[in-house]
């Protein structure tokens, strides 16, 4: 039988990694002792007291049927508690907040909810690629928002085609940023507020990396700004705070509508999260927090370390406040994917091409502060014998 792809399969963008990991593997077959800044996973291991709890709380039959689609109270009532101690800001349980299989779920469903084909989405560039994928899959188009080095990494709102933001219906944005590291402030979430207030289009906040962040900045969040609750949600996760990649929870929380559209979706494709795994969130966000300053002296401690290798090495990179993301300029001359290729050949380390993230991420490339200080010694070791 000749099995014939949907255009939306046909129209994926090319998986980002694959190349690299053919060159890995490549080395690696080699006997090359590769040194991998590629992935944005956590090395370190989830805490020991949120263990315990999924130990205790799958042992119990109540927990073994299917959760409900929005999620348990329990969880819900967790995160609005949470939210209120780390924000400052008021969320009811019942209908702005909802579980989500890992932010990244939430996301890719997002747009099924609120884009008809044809319509536009505003989304950044370079960025986590699966903003724009959904609004493919919804039948959207994506309007791509440069985030430069002269605008801090923001995108530039005033620069929209006014027709173009007449037209949009959502608008992505994401701080701390992956895979630039950079951070919102107040005065440009106000921005946000009255451009979805004008346009009327809906904003999603990816907060993913809210709590990875150093040298005392704490993140604010998107719903602190007066108004953000009239145009939009926030995504956030467990993944990177709490070193729960694997476990697959996270939540939307904000405007009630908005929540509700997303529900609407994800009860008519999954069946929500395991209800043990979310009594272990219940956990991780009301038990102590420790674990999260351990976190990020750990990254901070890793960060400083490779950027002071960086510019030993010539490299004028600047250290990330937040996210576990070192975005790198190229050496002059040297492209994203030169400059990635080079590093894997002659250094053995993986990185990520900022290219891969969208055109305006060429003239970088994403190093992931996920290994030990010993191994980030030894890539800056490494990198200092290179010649460009
Ligand atoms: C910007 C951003 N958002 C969302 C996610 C998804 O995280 P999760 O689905 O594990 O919550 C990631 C994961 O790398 C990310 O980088």
């Amino acid at each position: 039988m000749n099995v014939d792809f949907a255009d939306r399969v046909k129209n994926l963008p090319p998986y980002l990694f694959k190349e690299i990991d053919r060159l890995k593997a490549e080395l690696q077959a080699k006997g090359v002792d590769v040194i991998n800044l590629g992935v944005g996973d956590p090395d370190l291991p989830t805490p020991s007291h949120i263990i315990e709890r999924l130990k205790t709380a799958a042992e119990d039959p109540a927990n073994h049927q299917y959760p409900l689609y929005s999620g348990m109270n329990a969880f819900r009532d967790a995160v609005a508690r949470w939210y209120k101690r780390r924000f400052q800001v008021d969320l009811d349980p019942a209908t702005q907040v909802l579980t989500l299989i890992g932010s990244k779920e939430g996301i890719a469903h997002l747009p099924l909810a609120f884009i008809n084909p044809g319509d536009t989405a505003l989304v950044p560039s370079p960025a986590y690629p699966v903003y724009q994928v959904a609004v493919m899959f919804a039948g959207g188009t994506s309007h791509l928002m440069p985030l430069l080095k002269e605008n801090h990494f923001l995108p530039d709102l005033d620069a929209i085609p006014e027709e173009t933001a007449r037209r949009a219906k959502l608008l992505f944005i994401n701080y701390p940023n992956n895979p630039t590291g950079a951070v919102a402030d107040a005065a440009f979430f106000e921005k946000v507020v009255a451009f979805a207030k004008k346009y009327q289009i809906i904003v999603c906040h990816d907060a993913a990396y809210s709590e990875m962040a150093f040298d005392g900045y704490r993140p604010m969040s998107f719903l602190e700004v007066p108004g953000a609750l009239d145009v939009g949600i926030e995504f956030h996760s467990l993944s990177k705070t709490y070193n729960m990649t694997g476990w697959r929870i996270g939540f939307a929380v904000g405007n009630a509508q908005i929540i509700s559209g997303l529900a609407q979706i994800k009860s008519n494709v999954d069946s929500g999260v395991f209800n043990a795994v979310q009594l272990a969130g219940v956990e991780a966000l009301d038990g102590d927090q420790r674990c999260v300053q351990e976190m990020q002296a750990i990254y901070q401690e890793r960060r400083d370390i490779l950027i002071e290798g960086l510019r030993r090495a010539g490299l004028e990179v600047q250290p990330p406040k937040a996210t576990f993301y070192v975005w790198c300029p190229t050496p002059k001359g040297l492209s994203s994917t030169d400059f990635t290729a080079k590093l894997l050949k002659e250094a053995g380390i993986v990185t990520t091409p900022g290219s891969g993230f969208g055109a305006p991420g060429e003239g970088y490339v994403r190093m992931a502060l996920t290994v030990d200080k010993a191994r980030l010694r030894e890539a800056v070791d490494r990198i200092l014998k290179l010649r460009w």
